[in-house]
């Protein structure tokens, strides 16, 4: 019960002063739901509507990879530079301390090595999601793959269901098979498919005519940086992503396998937040390191 002494009346109605619109800062959100938007407000900064998601995930996968040896001395270190950490249940809950207040893009697939195909056959329960409070979940989608394209996209359309349930954006991962062609075909069928069965995120890869794949996707698009590339040339690929329409990145190795992670992912930031030249990114890099 408020306190009863010295009620005021209100004086200043705003009269003539029309409501702001409140139009959200991200493509394909005006319809979601306000917990699903301030999740994505956590992930993407509002004052630029861009990410730079540091991706650690891949573990589940690859097992202790160069610059996932050990996640408390190779990301840890990290995290106060990014936007938001991607990694897997199991990771997050044992090496990354709560207390960074970042938002977590939580692996919602189940992993299996790299010495077999991925296991396709489990999601999470959205219940540890919520547990883990996520900002979003993501489950990779392998269009084209006659074995497992099906299955994958059920797990999307399935995590988008829970997703929806309770206000947590789904990001559909678009693979890149050996035998797939990395080509703006490959790369806009994939994201416009993750798109068309709910994703709120798309997450693939960059490619030539890059604008034509995030142009044709009505969610916004971040970029995985791939396979380990020199520093300028990780720049560059955040560069030319970003200007060809993605709304962010989210490199793993190509921060966590740098000979300075810390300064990599601060001018992987400066790329994508501040508008640095790779040049520039590089010049920010070398003074960091
Ligand atoms: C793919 O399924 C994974 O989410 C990421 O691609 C992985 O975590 C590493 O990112 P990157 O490709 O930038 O090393």
């Amino acid at each position: 019960m408020a306190d009863l002494d010295d009620i005021r009346d209100g004086k200043n109605f705003g009269q003539g002063t029309p409501v702001a619109n409140q139009q959200f800062y991200l493509k394909g959100c005006d319809n979601i739901g306000w917990g699903t938007k301030d999740r994505m407000a956590r992930i993407f900064r509002p004052d630029t509507g861009k990410s730079v998601m540091l991706a650690f995930d891949h573990g589940f996968l690859m097992g202790p990879t160069s610059g996932l040896e050990r996640i408390d001395l190779n990301i840890v270190p990290l995290a106060p530079y990014a936007d938001c950490l991607m990694g897997t249940r199991g990771v997050i809950r044992a090496c990354i301390p709560p207390g960074f207040n970042k938002p977590i893009c939580l692996r919602a697939d189940c992993g299996s090595t790299i010495l077999t195909e991925m296991n396709h056959n489990v999601i999470l329960d959205i219940e540890d999601a919520i547990r883990l409070n996520a900002s979003a979940v993501a489950v990779m989608v392998e269009a084209g793959a006659a074995a497992t394209e099906a299955k994958t996209i059920a797990n999307l359309y399935k995590m988008v269901d829970f997703g929806q349930r309770y206000g947590i954006p789904v990001m559909g991962v678009t693979a890149v098979g050996k035998d797939m062609v990395r080509d703006a075909r490959y790369f806009s069928l994939a994201s416009r498919m993750c798109a068309e069965n709910g994703a709120n995120i798309v997450k693939t890869y960059y490619c030539e005519n890059f604008s034509q794949v995030t142009a044709s996707c009505p969610v916004p698009i971040v970029i995985a940086g791939g396979k380990k590339l020199p520093e300028i040339e990780a720049l560059q690929l955040a560069y030319n992503a970003i200007n060809d329409g993605a709304s962010g990145v989210d490199m793993g190795r190509n921060v966590s396998q740098s000979d300075a992670p810390a300064a990599m992912i601060q001018a992987i930031s400066g790329v994508v937040h501040d508008g640095l030249t790779p040049e520039e990114g590089l010049e920010k890099f070398n003074d960091l390191k």
